[in-house]
């Protein structure tokens, strides 16, 4: 039976049949994570969520222990879980990209400067793993394979580029996302990507378009707008989710779980 790990919005746990079994608090070698993990179960699958930014949303994102978060999922792979599907917010910078859109994430442009991105700071040797694909090539697959079971409209292949925030963009900065190759922005998915592939976890982005990013709409970014669109999307992700937890098979078929294998030195 599988057993899968979702960092997200606080809403998503009310999919329909999901059953909760407790609420678990976890303490790591790195400090405490955002909230206490909801370990429950939909059908077969064994489900463990964590909102990214607090039961309250009062972690902003430069603030998130994001080596906590993840360590704790990593804690549950006693239990089994060995896989992580992360949902989040991002800003359009695609032409075409339109709020309300989900993005199935393949790529990463780490514009972050300030977090704490591994867990080898040299105590533990020296570890250098490889990112050529950031994002587990399978999960991807099952996704998108999901997204039509469930007639939920995705979009896949998007670069994510990652910025520190908790400012948003300028429209120059935008622009030159764009021209590097980024079609979508948000303030969270790294570290987190890269701290599951240390942890030999696989990990799949999908993400809510919730705005056209700075500058391309000709209209000031609010947070209402963000948070308008992210409610509208809760019933679709739930829906999306709900067929990826019936899909998952019990083995992985990935690159993702020999990530240490040849990354020491
Ligand atoms: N920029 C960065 N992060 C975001 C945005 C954005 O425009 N929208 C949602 N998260």
């Amino acid at each position: 039976m599988s057993k899968i790990g979702v960092i997200g919005g606080s809403g998503l746990y009310e999919i329909e049949g999901f059953v909760l079994k407790n609420r678990r608090n976890i303490s790591t070698p790195y400090g405490k994570p955002s909230d206490r993990y909801l370990a429950g179960r939909i059908g077969e699958t064994e489900v463990f969520f964590l909102p990214r930014h607090g039961g309250h949303h009062d972690i902003p994102p430069h603030m998130i222990n994001y080596r906590a978060n993840m360590w704790g999922m990593w804690g549950f792979r006693k239990l089994g879980v060995d896989r992580v599907l992360s949902i989040s917010a991002v800003g359009g910078i695609k032409r075409g990209l339109k709020p309300g859109d989900i993005v199935v994430l393949e790529q990463v442009l780490d514009m972050t400067k300030n977090r704490k991105s591994t867990y080898y700071d040299g105590k533990d040797g020296v570890v250098h793993i490889d990112f050529t694909e950031p994002y587990c090539p399978e999960l991807g697959r099952i996704i998108l394979k999901a997204g039509r079971r469930s007639r939920v409209a995705l979009k896949k292949g998007a670069t994510y580029v990652a910025v520190e925030g908790p400012r948003l963009e300028t429209a120059s900065e935008i622009k030159g996302f764009r021209i590097l190759g980024g079609d979508v922005v948000g303030m969270t998915g790294m570290p987190e990507a890269a701290l599951a592939r240390e942890l030999e976890i696989c990990y799949a982005g999908i993400s809510v378009v919730a705005n056209y990013a700075a500058g391309m709409s000709g209209t000031k970014l609010t947070v209402a707008e963000v948070m308008e669109a992210m409610k509208d999307s809760t019933e679709k992700i739930k829906r999306l989710l709900k067929a990826v937890f019936s899909l998952i098979p019990e083995e992985r078929n990935c690159p993702c779980k020999d990530a240490l294998k040849d990354a020491r030195i």
